[in-house]
């Protein structure tokens, strides 16, 4: 039974959809949900689910990312995960931080990586004209948004869609696509899953 940390920054839909999804014969179970904001909503949800919650606020430690991921540290390692989600988790992790938890972290990007790394993916989508959107759950690596793909999910584009709509329509094939991907990568199974 995998050991698994969520980290998010916000509303945390898709670290619901991952905690709910851990039950039964669910190769992993949630052990801890971290925020870098105090004021994620998630954190509320995580706490309602009875998962032990921590925030670190980014904002105090300013540009010292090290100083920000020890105290990360501290909070996850106590809780020994054997995964590391992250779920709408919005801060750039040094290569540091990621060499400890190598081939063992996850990310969900909404888009079809590697197209629209980094922010605005649905804008861009659909300035680029694209007839397909979707999200990609990947291996995290020092490469931001660019680590092995372990999952895809695909949505069409639709006419006079703004992004908060393509957003929307994403989201819920995230929620599909994240539960799905961590069931075979807890169980050592790297084969991409494709909804
Ligand atoms: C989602 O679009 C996800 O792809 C991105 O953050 C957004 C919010 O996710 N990583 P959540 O509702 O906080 O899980």
């Amino acid at each position: 039974m995998k050991r698994v940390a969520i980290l998010i920054s916000g509303g945390g839909s898709n670290m619901v959809r991952l905690a709910e999804a851990m039950t039964g014969d669910y190769p992993a179970r949630p052990v801890l949900v971290g925020a870098n904001d105090p004021s994620a909503g998630g954190l509320a949800k995580a706490a309602a689910m009875g998962i032990e919650s921590f925030a670190v606020d980014h904002r105090p430690f300013g540009r010292d990312r090290a100083a920000f991921e020890a105290e990360l540290l501290r909070h996850l390692e106590a809780a020994e995960p054997d995964i590391i989600a992250l779920a709408g988790f919005m801060r750039v992790l040094t290569p540091e931080f990621l060499r400890h938890y190598a081939g063992r972290m996850l990310n969900i990007h909404p888009s079809l990586l590697p197209k629209y790394p980094g922010l605005h993916t649905h804008a861009r989508a659909i300035a680029a004209g694209d007839a397909e959107a979707g999200a990609t759950v990947h291996e995290v690596t020092a490469d931001l948004d660019a680590g092995p793909i372990l999952g895809q999910a695909r949505v069409p584009v639709l006419p006079g869609d703004t992004p908060d709509d393509l957003a929307a329509r994403v989201l819920v094939q995230e929620h599909r696509l994240y539960p799905a991907v961590l069931r075979r990568f807890a169980q050592g199974d790297r084969r991409p899953v494709f909804l």
